[in-house]
């Protein structure tokens, strides 16, 4: 297994598929490499692939402001999504993007042997936890995977769309 460094620069260099020609930045993931707790969420959006950094447009303020929520801050979780380079125009990340790219969040996974893994949004629960995962009806039930718990939790972004499901969420946090 690579270490945690050079994992980081390898993945900074990646060009395992298209998106690698198009991004500014590749956006690894933040946070303590022993977290207690992994986010995960789809790729990175404008914001993030001009700051090489996740969660730093307004889904991010939303992310952190539900976090402060529940007592906890970015400082002590890590943040890291499907893909590590953004897809065009924030369009869904293809299956061949995603399993180019999937062998890095599965290190970073391993390296930081997190107690719980929480997947942001559809998308990332669907490569996480399981195909054919349906938000609506399986948000805040825990599954076991990797010898881990792992939940999903809606996207902040559709949250931002849609507030009449912040409530839900937010008890799915509170579960956490
Ligand atoms: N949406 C995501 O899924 N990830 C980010 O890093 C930003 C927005």
């Amino acid at each position: 297994m690579l270490n945690w460094e050079s994992l980081q620069s390898a993945c900074l260099s990646c060009t395992r598929c298209p998106l690698s020609q198009t991004r500014h930045h590749v956006v690894f993931g933040v946070g303590p490499q022993d977290a207690e707790v992994l986010f995960v969420g789809e790729g990175p959006g404008e914001n993030e692939d001009l700051q090489g950094e996740p969660f730093v447009g307004p889904a991010g303020k939303l992310l952190d402001d539900m976090l402060e929520m529940i007592d906890l801050d970015r400082s002590r979780v890590y943040i890291a999504n499907i893909v590590k380079c953004r897809p065009p125009h924030n369009r869904d990340p293809l299956n061949e993007e995603q399993a180019a790219c999937r062998h890095w969040l599965d290190a970073q996974r391993d390296l930081i042997r997190p107690k719980l893994i929480v997947c942001l949004g559809r998308i990332a629960a669907m490569a996480v936890i399981k195909p054919d995962f349906r938000i609506t009806r399986e948000h805040g039930q825990w599954f076991d995977r990797y010898g881990r718990r792992i939940m999903a939790t809606y996207h902040p972004s559709a949250l931002l769309r849609d507030v009449s499901k912040r409530p839900e969420a937010f008890s799915d946090l509170r579960i956490l």
